[in-house]
């Protein structure tokens, strides 16, 4: 066999897979005329959507990707077109690229997608059965069951995206430190199974819906890793979780979801942690100021269009962490593409 063994950075593959928003980004942005209000002004990101009559939190997220792009630039809280974007994307400019633009975009479900999103602030309409969009997967779960067939698409769909940055987050120590962890809403179980791997002395409750916990049970099966890691079918919003682990586990799971259903989440883990116990969010974070990286904003756009949730900035974490009372939050950087691992402690 000639597949050589996944190593901790797969970014270039993610480099591939989210550079086909760049274009829809620059589409959307000329149709509703973000490029020529901050050509003429600056504003801020409440003041721009009202000015373009659309949704505020939806702005935010394509400036983030504007700005990873340079296309526009955030100084004292306001938004300003930069020289190329006034040069080359103003509607009255000698240099417009808008009308190429448009027309060499083939792309354009996730065109309409972005769109209708940044009007409304909201998911778009399902794009119908059997589209193969894969934005249309995650409603499957926000039901609270699916069928044995959706939960094998999406354990073997976020198996391959989560391969590398569960290797990258095995590697941090600090998990060196648990007798015990769950990992929340584990889709195919890599994490716990990962992170089990790199810590002989570990055991690892996979925990997700029930049809995807019997999906997890399969690979921990294949990992040959039964004696450490087991399954538990467990709706996390509606059932009791387990009390008694060390630390909960959650990746790619706030990323799905409302700031308001976030912090539902994580009470939820406080409470059933014991004293000293920890949090862990592995996550791609935006930066502090919402001005990128672009990997995190065309996400958070992926998000935006498939989920009811965005990337979230440490700051957001945060302050979502310690509403519950957690406290001592921090992030770093594992090495596993882009992602980060926050954790924090209850007292
Ligand atoms: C984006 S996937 C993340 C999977 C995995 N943690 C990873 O990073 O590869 C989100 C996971 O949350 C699970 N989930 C959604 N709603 C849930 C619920 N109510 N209870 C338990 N798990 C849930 C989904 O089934 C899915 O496996």
């Amino acid at each position: 066999m000639s597949a050589l063994p996944p190593t901790v950075d797969d970014s270039p593959i993610w480099d591939i897979w989210l550079s086909q928003f760049r274009l829809p980004i620059i589409n959307v942005n000329c149709e509703v005329g973000t490029f020529a209000a901050l050509s003429d002004g600056a504003y801020s990101t409440d003041d721009l959507a009202q000015e373009l009559g659309v949704d505020s939190r939806a702005l935010a997220m394509h400036l983030a990707a504007l700005c990873a792009m340079g296309m526009v630039e955030k100084r004292l809280g306001q938004w300003r077109a930069t020289h190329l974007a006034r040069t080359w994307l103003h509607p009255e400019g000698e240099g417009y690229w808008g009308h190429f633009c448009k027309q060499i975009d083939n792309n354009t479900l996730l065109q309409e997608r972005l769109l209708e999103s940044l009007r409304t602030g909201k998911r778009p309409g399902s794009a119908g059965e059997g589209s193969g969009d894969v934005t249309e997967r995650p409603a499957e779960w926000e039901r609270g069951t699916m069928s044995a067939e959706a939960a094998q698409g999406i354990a073997t769909f976020m198996h391959a995206h989560s391969q590398a940055p569960a290797l990258g987050a095995a590697a941090q120590p600090v998990f060196g430190t648990l007798g015990s962890l769950m990992d929340v809403g584990c889709g195919s179980g890599v994490y716990g199974i990962e992170i089990a791997r790199a810590n002989p002395g570990l055991k690892v409750v996979l925990m997700d819906l029930k049809e995807m916990a019997t999906e997890a049970q399969k690979f921990v099966d294949r990992a040959g890793m039964g004696a450490q890691v087991t399954t538990a079918g467990v709706n996390m919003f509606t059932e009791e979780w387990r009390r008694g682990h060390h630390g909960h586990f959650f990746s790619n799971v706030f990323h799905d979801w409302s700031d308001e259903t976030n912090r539902l989440l994580a009470k939820k883990s406080f409470d059933a942690l014991p004293s000293g116990g920890r949090i862990f969010l592995n996550e791609i974070l935006m930066d502090d100021e919402g001005t990128g990286p672009f990997p995190a904003a065309a996400f958070s756009l992926l998000m935006l269009v498939g989920t009811l949730g965005k990337q979230y900035s440490l700051p957001e974490f945060r302050d979502i962490l310690e509403s519950a009372g957690f406290t001592q939050v921090s992030a770093e950087r594992t090495g596993g593409g882009y992602y980060s691992l926050v954790s924090a402690v209850k007292p």
